[in-house]
């Protein structure tokens, strides 16, 4: 394969792929089956990346996505699953996504996730009860979209991602628990949302994120670790949230990246020549997204929806 294709964005490949998703009953569906709503908003949203959201189809989407709500407020992951926060904030970001946040009752949802806060301000996922700090942050990006952040306890909420902050300048899951950019992400993106980043030792934490890049120009998620295309998001977003996104040698990482695709079929893998999958489809288009590449649409490192639809949200723009 010549340098010049191996360097290219795949765009219309990529489309092809997503859009292909949908009528494939294979194995990847079965084992996609319980979290179905995660894989349409990372689907959905490289597509609007791509500027292809209008291929979707926004009404009967938002329609399957109703249908997912319980009656306590929260969403499950596909039809007749159990409700959990993960599915919920997937949920609202979809609606987002095509303008529709209008056909769900934020009183409701914001009922079902406020609920959801315990005494020392952390979140359970669902009524089961586990904690973790994916949580808070699902709750407080679905609060902020739905202007409901009035209905929990904002610094409670705060006060225990600052207890899960470490030596390294980094976050867990709990308090105590080790370091780890996709847990980093969630505390660093939960927080700027809040307005309480001057929690963060930026460039302590900058640094340890940065040592996240590897010689083959990807990034990891802990010391030691292999690189995978799914960190171009937690660590670029967070390294972009504290402004130190220059840290990293972005060229390389852009390289890593497209390396990932598959040339022919479409779609991006974990790593070079792996099979290709929605997940980390989504994570390599936003992350090329956070470096700028050219014709991708930029993504909100926070949010993690496109500029244009947070802008919607929040200053009513025409986009
Ligand atoms: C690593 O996953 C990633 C995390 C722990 C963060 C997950 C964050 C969410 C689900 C919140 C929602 C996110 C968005 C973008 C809306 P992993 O289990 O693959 O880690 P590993 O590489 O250690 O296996
Ligand atoms: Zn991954």
């Amino acid at each position: 394969m010549s340098v010049e294709k191996m360097t290219t964005f795949q765009l219309e490949k990529h489309v092809d792929y997503i859009k292909s998703l949908d009528k494939k009953a294979d194995f990847d569906s079965v084992v996609m089956e319980h979290l179905r709503m995660s894989g349409a908003y990372w689907g959905l949203t490289a597509m609007d990346m791509m500027h292809s959201l209008d291929d979707m189809d926004g009404d009967e989407i938002a329609a399957w996505i109703l249908k997912c709500q319980h009656d306590c407020g929260g969403f499950g992951g596909n039809l007749g699953h159990d409700p959990h926060i993960l599915y919920t904030l997937n949920a609202v970001q979809i609606l987002a996504l095509f303008d529709k946040l209008d056909v769900a009752d934020a009183d409701k949802i914001a009922n079902y996730i406020s609920g959801l806060q315990k005494d020392d301000g952390s979140f359970a996922g669902d009524e089961w009860g586990e904690i973790d700090t994916r949580f808070t942050y699902a709750a407080v990006n679905c609060l902020s979209i739905l202007k409901r952040m009035h209905t929990i306890n904002v610094q409670k909420a705060t006060d225990f991602l600052v207890r899960c902050r470490n030596f390294d300048g980094g976050f867990g899951c709990t308090p105590g628990g080790e370091s780890h950019a996709g847990q980093i992400f969630c505390c660093v993106a939960a927080l700027a949302i809040m307005g309480a980043l001057h929690h963060v030792d930026k460039d302590l934490l900058g640094w340890w994120l940065c040592e996240r890049q590897v010689k083959a120009g990807g990034l990891n998620g802990r010391p030691e670790k292999l690189p995978d295309v799914c960190y171009s998001w937690w660590v670029l977003s967070s390294l972009v949230i504290l402004d130190r996104a220059h840290w990293i040698n972005k060229e390389k990482l852009k390289d890593f990246i497209l390396n990932c695709q598959d040339q022919d079929r479409g779609g991006i893998s974990d790593a070079p020549d792996d099979a290709v999958d929605v997940f980390h489809t989504f994570f390599g288009v936003a992350g090329l997204s956070l470096l700028e590449y050219p014709g991708i649409k930029s993504i909100d490192p926070a949010y993690a929806l496109p500029v244009h639809v947070v802008d919607r949200i929040f200053f009513r723009q025409k986009c």
